[in-house]
């Protein structure tokens, strides 16, 4: 066995022993560890963690790919049991958003900052994004199950063209030393150690301080429109809230909305 290599054997054994009922399924190569864990799910599977070593249809938010090469980093997904408030979906991207950057601060001691809603930045490039989904209950009052993935670029310096200039490593950054086994373990110890926080206050204020999007002006695409504004911070429940150029204040929910900053 090549430790470096994810496998389940090498994540358990970075991993506490109080861990050791937990079903990891690793893959060698997979569409997606986020569709792994909904279909695991349809099927009666409960609480479970999915990684593969890559993704030939990595899954991103508003329906686009996460570009997901072999080796290169860590792609996981964690499938948890019925969530009883549907927004679940939001509050887990904002824990997840937080739980990676301690991860990557303690192991590191790098401040990734968060751009809302659910991308991770080190430096003004995207270290990683999340993307949590469920299945609304039949009274449609909370999720059956909710699956939250989250990709984090690890190793490489070249991306592809498409994301070049858009997207960085741990390794392109100047981070190293910490096998892609041993931060999945990390990762995971701190995910599952804070979980009863999600939703809490000390999240939302961390997620806030980590904000980097607060101060910026940023352009707003929405139902095919498009606006600039600047941001003035992120509410208790994790709207973007902004003041237009007109003067007037507003917040966006999460939704169909994609928020650029504007290059000064
Ligand atoms: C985004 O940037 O819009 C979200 C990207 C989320 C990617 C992760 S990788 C693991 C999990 N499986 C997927 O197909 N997507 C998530």
């Amino acid at each position: 066995m090549n430790k470096d290599i994810l496998t389940e054997a090498a994540i358990r054994a970075a991993l506490p022993e109080k861990y050791r009922d937990l079903q990891i399924f690793v893959y060698d190569t997979t569409d997606s560890t986020n569709t792994r864990a909904e279909i695991f799910a349809r099927e009666g599977g409960t609480e479970a963690v999915f990684v593969a070593r890559e993704q030939t249809a990595g899954r991103g938010r508003r329906g686009r790919s996460f570009i997901s090469g072999r080796d290169l980093g860590l792609y996981i997904s964690f499938l948890l049991g019925r969530q009883p408030d549907a927004s679940a979906a939001l509050s887990l991207t904002t824990y997840s958003a937080v739980a990676l950057s301690r991860t990557v601060e303690r192991l590191f001691g790098a401040r990734p900052s968060i751009k809302w809603v659910n991308d991770i930045y080190l430096g003004e490039r995207k270290l990683a994004g999340i993307l949590a989904t469920g299945q609304v209950s039949e009274d449609g009052r909370g999720l059956d199950f909710a699956v939250v993935g989250i990709g984090v670029n690890i190793l490489g310096r070249d991306f592809p063209r498409e994301i070049r200039d858009i997207a960085t490593s741990l390794e392109r950054e100047g981070y190293g030393g910490v096998s892609l086994p041993d931060f999945a373990a990390a990762f995971i110890d701190e995910f599952y150690s804070s979980l009863h926080l999600v939703g809490e206050r000390e999240i939302t204020e961390e997620y806030r301080s980590r904000q980097m999007l607060t101060g910026r002006r940023v352009t707003v695409e929405r139902a095919g429109e498009s606006f600039t504004a600047e941001v003035l911070g992120v509410s208790d429940s994790c709207a973007l809230r902004l003041r237009l150029d007109g003067g007037e204040e507003i917040s966006l929910s999460t939704g169909e909305v994609s928020v650029h900053t504007v290059k000064d």
